[in-house]
Parts: C-alpha cells; sequence; structure tokens
C-alpha cells in the first residue's frame, strides 16, 4: 500500500497525517515534533485548533535539526468560517503561515460550508448566508499566488461539493470529512472518486473520548473492529487506520502520545485480508459529528438535514 495518494494537482499526500484537532496547548508542540522524529510526513491544522504558533515552533525545530527539510513535509491548514470575506481569505493565510513558521502550506481548506460574521465565537448564533463561490474564487487567487499548493474544502456535503465543481476554476483537491468505518461516506466517497476530489479522513479512530461517542458508539470497540484487531494481532487504531488507507481516504489520527502516535503510523508492512475487509462494508452506520453545534430553528442551518444536505 502506497505511504501517497496522489492529488488532482499531481502532487503526493502522504496517507498517514497527524491529526492536531483536541491537541491540546503545551502538548501539540511534542507531539508534532514526535511524529516527524517517528516519520509522519503530513500534519493536519487549522486556525481553529488554536494551536498553530505552537506546532510552528516545533515545525521549526524539526527543519532546524535537520531531521526533514520543509519540502519533505505536507502541512494542511484551514480557513475558519469568520474569515470568508474574500478580503479576509488571505489575511487569514497569512497568520497561519506566521503561526506556522512556513512561507506555504501543501494544502488549504474551506474547514465549514459555513460563514460566520466576523469575531462570531463559535456556534449557530453567528452564521451569516454563505457566498462559497466568492470565497472560492479567494482560495483560487491563494493557489495562483503559490502560498497554497493545492486547495479544498472540509465538511462538505456530495451537494454542496456540486455546487462548488459548477463555479470552479480550479476544482477542489480534497474534500476532509469524518470517515471511519462507522461512518464510511459511502455515497461522498462515490462522487469525490467520480470527480477527481481526494477525500482525506478527520476522527478516523472514532474520536474516542469525546461525548459523542458516549452517545453513538466507539469505532475503537466496534466487534468487526475488535475481532479483525486479534486476528491480525494489531489494535483496533492501528486497523481503523489501516481500514482508511485500504479504502484509499488518506487519514488523520490525532494523538498526544508518542507511543500511540508511532503505533497509528505502522500500517503498512501488513493488510487487513479481503475476506475480512469486506465485512466492514456491514457495519451499521451513524454520523458521529453531526453538527448539531451549527443548527437553530430560526438560523441559516435549521436542521443537520440542510447542513448535511440530507446525508445523514
Ligand atoms: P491520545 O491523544 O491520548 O492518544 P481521532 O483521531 O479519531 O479524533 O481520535 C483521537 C483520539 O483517539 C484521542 O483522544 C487520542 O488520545 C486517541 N487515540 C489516538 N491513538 C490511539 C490509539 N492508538 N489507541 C487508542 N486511542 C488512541
Amino acid at each position: 500500500m502506497a505511504r501517497c495518494f496522489v492529488l488532482n494537482t499531481g502532487a503526493k499526500i502522504p496517507s498517514v497525517g497527524l491529526g492536531t484537532w483536541q491537541s491540546e496547548p503545551g502538548a501539540v508542540g511534542d507531539a508534532v515534533y514526535a511524529a516527524v522524529k517517528a516519520g509522519y510526513r503530513h500534519i493536519d491544522c487549522a486556525q481553529a485548533y488554536a494551536n498553530q504558533k505552537e506546532i510552528g515552533v516545533a515545525l521549526k525545530k524539526v527543519f532546524d535539526e535537520g531531521i526533514i527539510k520543509r519540502e519533505d513535509l505536507f502541512i494542511t491548514s484551514k480557513l475558519w468560517c469568520t474569515n470568508h470575506d474574500p478580503e479576509d481569505v488571505p489575511v487569514a493565510l497569512g497568520s497561519t503561515l506566521q503561526d506556522l513558521q512556513t512561507d506555504y502550506v501543501d494544502l488549504y481548506l474551506i474547514h465549514w460550508p459555513i460563514k460566520m460574521k466576523k469575531g462570531a465565537p463559535f456556534g449557530a448564533a453567528g452564521i451569516v448566508p454563505s457566498d462559497i463561490p466568492a470565497t472560492w474564487a479567494a482560495m483560487e487567487r491563494l493557489h495562483e499566488s503559490g502560498k497554497v499548493r493545492a486547495i479544498g474544502v472540509s465538511n462538505f456535503s456530495t451537494k454542496k461539493l456540486e455546487d462548488l465543481l459548477a463555479v470552479a476554476r480550479v476544482p477542489p483537491a480534497v474534500n476532509q470529512v469524518e470517515c471511519h468505518p462507522m461512518w464510511q461516506q459511502a455515497k461522498l466517497r462515490e462522487f469525490c472518486a467520480s470527480k477527481g476530489i481526494h477525500l482525506s479522513a478527520y476522527s478516523p479512530l472514532g474520536s474516542p473520548g469525546t461525548a459523542w461517542v458516549k452517545e453513538v458508539g466507539d469505532v475503537l470497540a466496534h466487534p468487526a473492529v475488535v475481532s479483525t484487531a486479534e486476528k491480525l494481532g494489531k489494535t483496533p487504531a492501528q486497523v481503523a487506520v489501516r481500514w482508511g488507507i485500504q479504502m484509499g481516504h488518506s487519514v488523520l489520527p490525532k494523538s498526544a502520545n508518542e507511543e500511540r502516535i508511532k503505533a497509528n503510523l505502522d500500517v503498512f508492512d501488513w493488510s487487513i485480508p479481503e475476506d475480512l475487509f469486506v465485512k466492514f462494508s456491514e457495519i451499521e452506520q451513524v454520523r458521529l459529528i453531526r453538527g448539531d453545534f451549527w443548527t437553530h430553528p430560526e438560523g441559516v442551518f435549521k436542521s443537520i438535514q440542510e447542513l448535511w444536505d440530507g446525508e445523514i
């Protein structure tokens, strides 16, 4: 199994990246440093995770120490919802580049198909109607500037991708969405494949430890995952990561623990055999990150059905 997938730009995206969502300040820098030392070549960041400055310090350290060169690392970041106005897009990127201490990112994503008032705090109250074509045109200009090697989106439904493709001069290279054995995104995956859009998987372990897991279930405790892990002598987390790359996704497990960071990358010299792999398609599907926090009866998105265009 390749360690990289090829994007529609021709660039390679490493198939396992370190997730940094909910990676605490004070721990995320060590996690990034440990990950690069362990062989990770892909770090997934976002302005909204409020930890990019510390990641930037860790990245400077790995470059200064000669552990790797900048061109050997794939760095993703994301435009937050309060910066969708076209004039704000380059400013937001500029601050992200400054925080990450780099001249460019390999991939820049619209974090959500949601626009919020400038400076609004997280939540449905700050949402205003989006103008994705205008925001995307600003993303295209960043792409032309060379400060962003590829542009893409995150949390877009099939319908929202279709609408974007209808106006895009530069098609999105990536749609980064929740994806794991319990939420496999069958319809979206097929659509992305048909349009040459790479699917990148966040919460690939099902985000154990979050409140959502208690409501909908734990991927790492799912019988199909656990029994596969037992048969192969691997951990459930390794099986979840391996499942993702065998599906053709790049996979972004978050960990701030050095042992787990290493273990989550140890997925290349073995595979899930076909007879076990097919069983994953029978797993009951449930969306973990439902996005209820974006909905309000009088808001732009009145329900999660509207947010995800029925893909729920
Ligand atoms: P920790 O940072 O302490 O390792 P996801 O990427 O799906 O959002 O999941 C991230 C969560 O999974 C974090 O709470 C992380 O905790 C935990 N985690 C990461 N790797 C493993 C692993 N190999 N086994 C169990 N839990 C893991």
